[in-house]
């Protein structure tokens, strides 16, 4: 029976997740793809920092103890930001290593060229946790780009948003309160001015422009809001009319193929399809030439959501059969 090695950068709400979901399914990996996993290192800023128990893990701040291990067959990327996480995963790729990625801030801008990287190597990158969460709208678009083509892709992106949204609906309470249990909830990023700030969503909607369309469009001319500047009582007034407010990334395709859209927040009525999205929920509405309208709704942030995308990747990548695995 083989040995895969892998290391997992970042040990915060996702590293965690990844690691305990690879624990805990050890044997259900083991039995579908036929490798014993073995988790050799973690990478994080601050090794003083209290941490769950890992035994027989390295815990360091170093990536070069990454690099220095031949036998490292794939690596977990769930760090903060462009850099160094970009710098690290293409190393890594010229390694002829195997990455799945978290971070869409890093995808968003270096996608194409570490996608390009991963095929001159022939190695495989996954992202699927980079856009929804534990949505699976990666796979899902390239499993429909087969033999169809995407017109419009709008959707609710950012889970923390939906979340402050709704919990100011139902419970009415402030927007900081709604925002507090976010972050305690680990659905917020450790700053979460892009969240609430329309950037996250808006990253999101490139991962997925690029995906669906080939290109992006120019930043500049995405127009970008968030939430931030509703008010409690403008949900109210929104709920009294039947209303509801939903942030809304948006893209679509023109006749030359350019790509234009939006990000922001939308008051919708009950005809439509995004009205009954509540919680930390995403949702994205695919327009194909053939297919229709598709809807994909679920969990867009989180521990287990994210992390459960990223073994998925993991699965695709070197197993036979692909699973979705969350702990009971
Ligand atoms: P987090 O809880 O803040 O954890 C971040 C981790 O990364 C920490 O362990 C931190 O180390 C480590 N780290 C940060 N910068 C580093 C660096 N330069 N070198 C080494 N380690 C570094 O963040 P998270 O929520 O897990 O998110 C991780 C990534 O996944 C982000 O890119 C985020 O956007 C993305 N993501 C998050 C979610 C979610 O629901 N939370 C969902 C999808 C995608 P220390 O522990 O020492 O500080
Ligand atoms: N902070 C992000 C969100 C995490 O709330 O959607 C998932 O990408």
């Amino acid at each position: 029976m083989s040995t895969i090695k892998v290391a997992i950068l970042g040990f915060g709400t996702v590293g965690e997740g990844i690691y305990r979901i690879l624990k805990e399914k050890k044997n259900e990996i083991k039995s579908q793809t036929g490798f014993t996993i073995e988790i050799s290192s973690i990478v994080v800023r601050d090794v003083t920092k209290k941490r769950i128990e890992t035994p027989g893990v390295k815990i360091t701040d170093s990536i070069h103890d990454v690099f220095e291990n031949p036998d490292i067959g794939l690596i977990f990327e769930a760090i903060i930001g462009e850099d160094p996480a970009f710098t690290y995963l293409s190393k890594a790729i010229s390694k002829g290593i195997n990455v799945i990625t978290a971070n869409k801030a890093m995808f968003a801008k270096h996608g194409p060229a570490l996608i390009k990287l991963a095929k001159s190597h022939h190695v495989k990158i996954g992202f699927e946790a980079t856009t929804a969460g534990g949505v699976p709208i990666i796979r899902t678009l390239e499993n429909l780009l087969k033999a169809d083509q995407v017109r419009r892709i709008q959707g609710i992106l950012n889970g923390t948003s939906n979340f402050i949204l709704t919990k100011m609906r139902q419970d009415n309470v402030p927007f900081e309160v709604a925002l507090e249990e976010a972050q305690s909830k680990g659905y917020a990023e450790a700053d979460p001015s892009d969240d609430i700030g329309g950037k996250d969503a808006f990253r999101k909607l490139m991962i997925l422009s690029d995906l669906a369309f080939g290109r992006q469009p120019k930043w500049d001319d995405i127009a970008v809001n968030g939430i931030d500047k509703i008010h409690a009582s403008d949900v109210l007034t929104a709920t009294e009319k039947g209303l509801r407010y939903r942030h809304i990334a948006d893209i679509s395709i023109d006749e030359d193929g350019t790509p234009s859209g939006s990000v922001g927040p939308v008051v919708i009525g009950s005809d439509h399809p995004l009205y009954g999205v509540d919680g930390v929920d995403n949702a994205i509405i695919v327009d194909t030439e053939y297919l229709g309208a598709l809807t994909l709704i679920g969990p867009g942030a989180g521990m287990y959501p994210t992390a459960s995308a990223m073994v998925s990747d993991f699965l695709h990548i070197v197993g036979k059969r692909e699973k979705i695995l969350i702990p009971s």
